[in-house]
């Protein structure tokens, strides 16, 4: 049987739009699924970064205002060259909603914008459209370019709305997937007309959550099929403690989710082949790890640290929120000198923690250098450099970086959970005689566990053969895109079957 049609909505991929993992996802599975043989569109809005990226792309369609909150719209076509095999996407072209400078969800106040569900709303609801083959007049001006998907793929709460339609209009099978369960985009419920979608929805087993509207939790009602992105956080989200509310339903829909674990680009995050490591940074492989050396200096020079080589260089690339737990981190700062090892972070986000992290780098100089921003190009460095790499977040749906660090011979220290859980494999004897052995994992997430972990990582780190070992075990391992290619196949097939 020929492999499901597939669109697949996103409200950022990268090298375009990135505030975190989704973009790298966003960016990498669409044409892992291609490869697959699926014909996969993806669709995103229009941001002024795509418009330049695209300027030639072809109005594909005309859409009138789909209901009393949604402006008219366009929708062009453009292909993603630069990926290959070649990637089709639709982008949702809204000035008023999406020209907009910056992050794709809050202003320069750092404040969602006013309308985000009106912006995600229209975002959703065209998905949901170009899912469909029954709405007269709309639906057909929508496919005019002749293209229906088989199943609408949708990415977190900015699309999660998108199986409404779908349930209540008809329409293709769909998935959702949960990159991040504490995220649920929740409105006031004058919304739902706005939006277009029937009074029936309005309830427990629609889109209705106490007394709001919530896009994500319409779709793990409404959606066939519900996937998040790694086998341990599937788990997890069914439990109070970590399902933000939404654990009763995941439980509900159980036999209906599964956990499959995100992979990296493998092209993107090579260190042998990486653009960002250019002179005094050199690239290496597994049997050049004295080259990693060569890195850790320049990172240190680059960031103003000193050039000590007696110590480990703890390295954080990361959105600073209270999931990613480097508030321990910061708890722990003065004490690094007592380790002794050197911190680098890169990060934005909570504003208590930018002020915490440089006011740490001040009171340490030449051992803590902190650089507040988004910068890819120094995230690969540090990736590179560092000598152990920190996540210790409270909950990671799947985490990128400690599978960044693998691949880059950088150890990961982790708190066990969701995709942590997943890829990182502590280091003891069982661990390190099977060879398996990649990193150091805390089982509690607390300053006690923290610190506890770094002191075993900065006491494997002066065994420089203990240390070589766990490098190279973590570099062998393999997070190809393919395997997760496949699980999200059998899932498109079910949920296909299911409909
Ligand atoms: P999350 O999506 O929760 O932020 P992930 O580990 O899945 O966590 O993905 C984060 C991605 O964003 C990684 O590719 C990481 O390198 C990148 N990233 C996070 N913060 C920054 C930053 N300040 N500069 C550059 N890249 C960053
Ligand atoms: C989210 C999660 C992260 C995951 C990413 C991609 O942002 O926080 O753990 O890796 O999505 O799935």
């Amino acid at each position: 049987m020929k492999p499901p049609s597939i669109l697949f909505a996103t409200s950022e991929m990268a090298p375009w739009v990135k505030t975190g993992g989704l973009g790298d996802v966003a960016a990498a599975l669409p044409p892992a699924l291609r490869r697959a043989g699926h014909d996969i569109r993806v669709l995103l809005p229009c941001y002024p970064v795509l418009r330049q990226a695209f300027p030639k792309a072809k109005v594909i369609a005309e859409l009138p205002a789909l209901a009393p909150a949604l402006p008219p719209a366009r929708l062009l076509a453009a292909e993603a060259d630069g990926l290959p095999p070649q990637l089709p996407l639709l982008l949702l072209d809204c000035p008023p909603l999406y020209d907009r400078p910056g992050n794709p969800y809050v202003g320069a106040d750092g404040h969602d914008w006013p309308d985000n569900g009106i912006r995600f709303g229209l975002l959703s609801r065209v998905a949901a459209l170009l899912g469909q083959d029954t709405s007269p007049l709309i639906s057909q001006r929508i496919s005019q370019h002749g293209w229906r998907p088989d199943v609408v793929h949708l990415n977190d709460w900015q699309t999660a709305l998108a199986p409404a339609w779908l349930h209540y209009e008809g329409g293709a099978a769909s998935v959702v997937t949960i990159h991040n369960i504490a995220f649920q985009g929740c409105f006031d419920e004058p919304l739902r007309a706005g939006l277009g979608l029937p009074e029936a929805a309005w309830s427990f087993d629609g889109v209705e959550y106490h007394g709001l509207l919530s896009f994500l939790k319409a779709g793990l009602q409404l959606a066939t099929r519900l996937s998040t992105a790694s086998p341990s956080y599937a788990r997890e989200i069914q439990d109070e403690r970590f399902g933000y509310g939404l654990a009763p339903l995941l439980r509900h829909r159980s036999e209906h989710l599964r956990g499959i674990l995100n992979g990296i680009d493998p092209v993107v995050w090579n260190p042998a082949t990486d653009p960002a490591l250019t002179v005094p940074y050199a690239p290496y492989a597994a049997n050049q790890l004295a080259a990693k050396r060569a890195n850790k200096r320049a990172l240190q020079q680059e960031m103003g640290l000193d050039l000590a080589s007696d110590r480990p260089l703890f390295g954080v690339v990361s959105r600073l929120t209270e999931q990613k737990g480097l508030d321990l981190l910061l708890a722990l700062g003065d004490a690094l000198p007592e380790l002794p090892a050197q911190l680098v972070l890169l990060g934005s986000g909570d504003p208590e923690l930018q002020a915490g992290f440089l006011a740490l780098a001040k009171k340490l100089p030449g051992q803590v250098a902190v650089r507040l921003g988004f910068d890819e190009t120094l995230a690969h460095r540090i990736e590179a450099g560092a000598d152990c790499f920190l996540m210790p977040s409270r909950f990671e749906p799947c985490g990128l970086n400690q599978m960044y660090s693998l691949r880059y011979g950088t150890p990961p220290l982790v708190h066990a959970t969701g995709g942590l859980a997943d890829t990182v494999v502590d280091v003891n004897e069982a661990t390190l005689a099977d060879k398996t052995a990649n990193g150091f994992v805390m089982t509690e997430c607390g300053t006690d566990a923290l610190w506890h972990a770094m002191q075993r990582a900065a006491a494997a780190w002066h065994d420089k053969r203990l240390w070589q070992r766990i490098q190279q075990n973590g570099m062998r391992c393999n997070f190809s895109w393919s395997h997760a290619a496949a699980e999200y196949s059998r899932m498109y097939r079910d949920a296909l079957a299911a409909r």
